[in-house]
């Protein structure tokens, strides 16, 4: 791979992509915002600013080149425990960048979906989420889905749960069980990305991830623009996928 990034340099990586080999589903967990703003000597909440302008541009590629779901980790339920300032700030920009944007996502055709206990949002932001949803429901080029007060394993329990309420009789099988989940509508992820250089899950999609290729970049999220996430799918084409497979059982 490295040979022939070299080799291209001055290429767009877009033209190197297999496009019959497009992700269906890419996971983003969009992280670095505080550090690119603190490399600055800017707040946080400036890089927050910032790693919406990435949202954006991310948000109109993957739907160009005709992935059908993005989802992007913009809220954990741990993230309530930063400084009131900082959450404020954030659930301020969610519902502005919603606003704002909601005419974009009706010319490019893109529906807005959420995953979480959206719920327990602050109002405001819950009520625009929803109007947002409510505007966008019949769009079918791409689904943007924000995982706001998300995390894997409160999804995990929660479908446990409604299995357990809904008196389910017989054999739980995967497929049941992904059906409570607040995934199950969508294709489980092939390429989750990380930016930043954390290389760990942080309670995102934990169940959905099982088989997904996973790549991490030391990019801020921020500075994450179309062509990190062409190198990013570039990467994963050229990754052997084997669900435990071997090799050679694949050529056949
Ligand atoms: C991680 O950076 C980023 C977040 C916790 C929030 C991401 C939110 C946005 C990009 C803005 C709102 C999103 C939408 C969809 C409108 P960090 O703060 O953890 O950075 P650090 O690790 O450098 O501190």
């Amino acid at each position: 791979m490295q040979k022939s990034l070299r080799d291209q340099k001055n290429m767009s990586l877009k033209k190197l992509l297999d496009k019959d080999k497009i992700p269906k589903h890419i996971a983003i967990i969009m992280d670095g915002n505080g550090r690119w703003a603190k490399s600055k000597g800017m707040p946080r909440v400036f890089g927050h600013k910032e790693g919406v302008k990435t949202v954006k541009e991310i948000t109109e590629v993957t739907a160009k080149l005709g992935v059908k779901y993005l989802t992007l980790y913009a809220f954990s339920t741990e993230n309530w425990k930063r400084p009131a300032y900082e959450v404020n700030a954030l659930m301020s920009l969610l519902v502005n960048t919603i606003d704002k944007e909601m005419e974009t996502l009706m010319k490019n055709n893109i529906k807005l979906e959420a995953i979480g206990n959206i719920e327990e949002l602050p109002s405001k932001s819950y009520k625009s989420l929803l109007k947002g949803i409510e505007k966008t429901k019949d769009n079918d080029r791409m689904t943007l889905v924000l995982a706001l007060n998300y995390s894997g394993r409160w999804d995990v329990l929660n479908a446990a749960k409604s299995i357990m309420k809904d008196n389910f009789q017989g054999d739980i099988d995967e497929k049941i069980f992904k059906s409570y989940l607040s995934t199950a509508a969508y294709p489980d992820p092939e390429l989750l990305i990380r930016t930043s250089g954390e290389i760990r899950l942080s309670n995102f999609l934990l169940w959905e991830s099982a088989y997904s290729e996973l790549y991490f970049t030391e990019i801020n999220w921020p500075s994450f623009k179309e062509e990190s996430l062409y190198e990013a799918i570039y990467e994963y084409q050229n990754r052997e996928r084997r669900f435990g497979k071997i090799s050679e059982q694949l050529k056949k």
